[in-house]
């Protein structure tokens, strides 16, 4: 019975129902079926139209993800399309259908742990797409939650557009994108998140899109963008994004997931991507497609949203409850006897739309508009967009952040609150030290400066929470290309600064004088030099973590077992001529900063003290209690020790960035590698595969 359905294609019946069908395309589609697309039917700005913006084709793309070991899921089965410049493509399905997974192929974006076959070409190329070219807002917002929202925009605004473009001018454009998003009433409102109270989740999707669409990009990807917002909220954002291109006479490429269009906003797609389970159900013009349901025998009810009834007939996850009315609506349709076979499983449902998809006259007229679109040889205008220059991104993220610092209580001010609770206990217990030679005296001494110089310093990792927060928006605007890893660096070092001064001078005085250390003003610099650079260190080295580790616990636990293996290493736990030779004395001994930390802490103190012996009679240098009670290496003069400790902070910060870039350079190479090694695998997979349609078949072999 179903093999008859399928048989019946919808588009070679000139005379039957479905020739409303064809005229309904024709209407909504700058492209007629079934004629000649680049003939007579296309008018000259149609095609220029078309070369200024961004085409981009998909031919045949699968992904599978790697799932435990050896094991495989094929999230998109060979998928085909097309988006064009001025045109809203839609996709929609079920949740779990692999919306965002196409999206992500499609932006390049495709997690690690995934293998893409396929062909995507932008504007008749395979080209990565330069950073900056097309903007992706993705599902989750990552903005940072103290800032406000016109100060969101208004930074995102200055960093984003080129100098040509006067400050002014930059603040216009900012504002005019929040009115377009509705967020005026919002805009003095902190973003707010992590138990603070700020403006709602349908309001952080808005300003999410509003940061992406202030350059007016030339490709646009949108992850349910109207998820968390009203039906009136999202005809006003969709019909905004579909309508940037009247503003400013450049025609753009919009993708969109979306997963409960109203009515209007449906009418607003120009073609419609439908997906379950990774398989097209239907792509072709948005307005044809309920016809394209009806005539498989799911016709959508009077007064019902379209894409309600789409999705409902397609969404197989609650299938028991659903099954009866559309085996009634099929069966009535198809003025067959629904007593023999009450029921149809929506699996089914499915699969009568794939397969009657598959052999229907839409399908080839979409794969000879891919090959149309695909040959054009277009000037590329995948071309890296310009920003902000280095210098103002510089000024421009060190002040973003001092803010985001400054209002973020976690960030330092619970730091500093905590470093002066601690520094009065550190002075109180240590207080007025004994400068009489006691063996037990220096050590206890020497405790309190390797306390200060590891565990203090240990506690630094408490910001971490905040700092990945920044990472996370660090990661999105660098995807979209905002601005260069050096500034974000270079922005985070010079902001962190003045707090960290503050951190440890506050409680450095504090816990310096009390206990009685040395008096000069000289030793006191020095020390809190000193316990500066350590939590310098400790923040960089968090930086480094974090750009490793994908989440902030593990990113902690990371960072501790880290640090507590170099103060291990550094020589007070065990001296340094105990420490056994692999690993600990080589090289953990030379890279731990904690090393020239307690080294450089030590000579500070003792260097220049004479302590007078038990006896009172004679005296024991400063110096000799370094060389022999700590071992310390007296060679080179304390400041060298805090040039090494500043260098590190230097290299650990440029680690950082290497890193950064690495991972961005390596990731792609990995990832076409891993596609190619994949594609062997599926047409071994597809090929012993005796279930296969003859559609894949051809294609693979
Ligand atoms: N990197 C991945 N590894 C494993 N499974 C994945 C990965 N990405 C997506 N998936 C799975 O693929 C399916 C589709 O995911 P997604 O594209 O996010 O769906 P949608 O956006 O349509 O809700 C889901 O079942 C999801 O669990
Ligand atoms: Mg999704």
């Amino acid at each position: 019975m179903a093999k008859n359905h399928i048989q019946n294609d919808p588009f070679q019946n000139q005379n039957g129902p479905f020739c409303v069908y064809r005229t309904l395309i024709e209407a909504c589609s700058d492209i007629p079926i079934g004629r000649e697309r680049r003939g007579e039917g296309n008018s000259g700005w149609s095609n220029e139209r078309e070369e200024m913006g961004i085409c981009l084709t998909w031919k045949d793309v699968w992904v599978t993800a790697s799932v435990g070991k050896n094991g495989s899921k094929s999230i998109l089965e060979g998928l085909t399309g097309y988006a064009k410049p001025g045109q809203l493509l839609a996709i929609m399905g079920p949740s779990g259908c692999g919306k965002s997974t196409l999206l992500d192929a499609l932006a390049g974006r495709l997690s690690s742990n995934t293998r893409q076959t396929g062909e995507i070409l932008i504007n008749g190329k395979k080209q990565a797409l330069a950073y900056g070219t097309s903007a992706y807002v993705t599902q989750d917002e990552t903005l940072l939650a103290t800032l406000t929202v016109g100060e969101t925009v208004h930074y995102s605004a200055q960093l984003q557009l080129p100098d040509t473009m006067s400050k002014k001018e930059k603040k216009e454009r900012a504002d005019f994108t929040i009115r377009e998003m509705g967020l005026q009433d919002a805009i003095n409102t902190r973003i707010g998140g992590w138990g603070v109270k700020g403006i709602s989740g349908g309001q952080k999707r808005r300003v999410s899109i509003c940061i992406e669409i202030l350059t007016r990009p030339g490709l646009l990807f949108l992850d349910e963008p109207t998820s968390g917002l009203d039906s009136a909220a999202s005809y006003y954002v969709m019909s905004g994004i579909a309508s940037l291109d009247k503003k400013d006479d450049m025609h753009r490429t919009v993708i969109a997931s979306i997963h409960q269009p109203s009515t209007e906003v449906f009418q607003l797609f120009h073609n419609l991507c439908l997906l379950s389970s990774g398989r097209t159900v239907y792509f072709g013009p948005a307005s044809a497609a309920t016809e394209f349901f009806a005539s498989n025998g799911f016709p959508c009810p009077t007064l019902m949203n379209p894409s309600d009834h789409l999705l409902k007939t397609i969404n197989k996850d609650f299938d028991q409850k659903h099954m009866f009315e559309i085996a009634f609506l099929f069966y009535q349709v198809n003025e067959l006897n629904s007593g023999g076979a009450e029921t149809i499983p929506t699996e089914e449902v499915i699969r009568i739309l794939v397969n009657s998809y598959k052999s229907s006259e839409m399908n080839q007229e979409i794969q000879k508009e891919v090959e149309v679109l695909s040959e054009k040889d277009t000037t590329a205008t995948n071309t890296k967009r310009k920003h902000a220059g280095f210098l103002n991104q510089c000024f421009l993220l060190t002040k973003r952040s001092s803010i985001n610092m400054y209002r973020d209580l976690g960030y330092y001010w619970l730091r500093l609150a905590i470093y002066v609770a601690l520094a009065i206990s550190l002075a109180t217990t240590f207080y007025d030290l004994d400068k009489n030679y006691q063996s037990i005296q220096v050590i206890v001494e020497s405790s309190f400066l390797m306390f200060v110089s590891s565990f203090m310093t240990f506690m630094t990792i408490g910001g971490f929470p905040s700092f990945v927060e920044d990472m996370k928006v660090f990661e999105r605007e660098r995807l979209n290309g905002h601005y260069s890893v050096t500034a974000f660096v270079i922005g985070n070092t010079l902001s962190a600064i003045p707090y960290l001064m503050l951190v440890s001078i506050v409680p450095g005085a504090i816990a310096y004088y009390l206990p009685g250390l040395q008096k000069g003003f000289e030793h006191f610099v020095y020390f809190i030099c000193v316990l500066f650079s350590c939590l310098m260190l400790v923040e960089s080295l968090m930086m480094i973590v974090a750009s490793i580790v994908p989440n902030f616990l593990m990113g902690i636990i990371t960072g501790a077992g880290i640090q507590g293996i170099m103060m291990l290493g550094g020589g007070f736990f065990r001296l340094p001529k105990d420490l056994p030779g692999p690993f600990w004395r080589y090289p953990m001994f030379y890279v731990a900063f904690h090393r020239y930390a307690y080294q450089g802490m030590f000579k500070n103190e003792f260097e220049g003290l004479r302590f007078t012996t038990k006896d009172g009679g004679s005296y024991i240098t400063g110096e000799k209690i370094l060389r022999d009670t700590w071992q310390v290496n007296m060679s080179y003069s304390k400041w060298v020790d805090l040039g090494i400790l500043l260098g590190m902070i230097i290299l650990y910060r440029v680690i950082f960035l290497v890193n950064i870039k690495t991972t961005e350079k390596l990731k792609p190479i990995i990832v076409s590698f891993m596609s190619s090694s994949g594609a062997t695998k599926r047409k071994m997979q597809i090929m012993q595969n005796p279930n296969a349609t003859p559609l894949q078949q051809v294609q693979v072999v």
